[in-house]
Formats: C-alpha cells, sequence, structure tokens
C-alpha cells in the first residue's frame, strides 16, 4: 500500500519516526514534510497530503501537528477527504471500517510514539466494509460536499 504522510513542526519528529516505521514494515511511502522543525503551517501540509490522497497517488494518508486538530480541520476542506483525529486503534479501524476514512490525524504532543505505532498500524490495515447503510451514509456527507449552500 502506498502511503503519504507530512506534518508540521510539532509533528515533524514523530513523522519521522513513523516514517521509519512504515518503510521497515513494507509501505511504500510519499514524505510531503517538513523536512526540518522551523515553524511552518499544518494547512500546508494538510493540503499536500490531500492532494495526494484525492489524485490517488496515495491510498491513505497520515497527518501531524502538535494536537492533530488544526491538520485535521484543514484536510476536511478537501472534497473527497475524510480525516480524523484517532489517539486510540479502536476509532483509528473502525473510522475506515464505517467511515472510510482516508486520512489519519495525530497529534505529537498527545500520543507517544509507540501509541502511534499501533494506531498507524490499525488505520492501514482496516478495510471500508462496504454495507449499505455505510454506503447510503457516505453519499449523504458527498451530497454535501456537491450541494451545499449558505442560505442567502
Ligand atoms: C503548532 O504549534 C500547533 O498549533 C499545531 O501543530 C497544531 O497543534 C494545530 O492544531
Amino acid at each position: 500500500m502506498k502511503v503519504v504522510i507530512g506534518a508540521d513542526h510539532g509533528g515533524y519528529h514523530l513523522k519521522n519516526s513513523l516514517l521509519d516505521f512504515l518503510l521497515h514494515h513494507g509501505y511504500e511511502v510519499i514524505d510531503v514534510g517538513a523536512y526540518d522543525d522551523e515553524p511552518s503551517d499544518y494547512p500546508d501540509y494538510a493540503k499536500a497530503v490531500a492532494e495526494k490522497v484525492i489524485n490517488s497517488e496515495a491510498e491513505r494518508g497520515i497527518l501531524i501537528c502538535g494536537s492533530g486538530v488544526g491538520a485535521c480541520i484543514a484536510a476536511n476542506k478537501f472534497r473527497g477527504i475524510r480525516a480524523a483525529v484517532c489517539h486510540d486503534t479502536y476509532s483509528a479501524r473502525q473510522g475506515v471500517e464505517d467511515d472510510d476514512m482516508n486520512i489519519l490525524c495525530l497529534g505529537a504532543r498527545v500520543v507517544g510514539e509507540e501509541l502511534a505505532k499501533e494506531v498507524v498500524k490499525a488505520f492501514l490495515s482496516a478495510e471500508f466494509k462496504a454495507l449499505e447503510r455505510y454506503q447510503k451514509r457516505l453519499q449523504k456527507i458527498k451530497e454535501f460536499e456537491r450541494t451545499w449552500k449558505k442560505k442567502g
């Protein structure tokens, strides 16, 4: 599986550990930065990761900032992205199985490295269960993306 990973300065060190972890486990990984821990802006990495996923250059994305929150908010602005902050393995697995989550967001100031690896493992080894009710819900979300406009 091809995975894209990105982080701001807050997630830079965790990104490097996860990059080694993923390569060691045989994943093909695109690293979109940051390439140092100088202050940077998480929306830039959210965009880079989201674009790779939307353009099918990677099947899944991993985004890291200090809390996971900012990166997640930014990533979800891109049509077709279903990103969530998960700091437990249950949500990381179920988010894919039920909700077809395609970007996992992590807060490097929230989770330790070993837990982050477990969460990543759960995220990447899960598959969307294309049950009718799950697909129906996803269709509703896609409809929001396609049609929703502010009144007035
Ligand atoms: C950067 O200091 C920090 O605000 C950012 O990494 C992230 O936590 C935002 O949600």
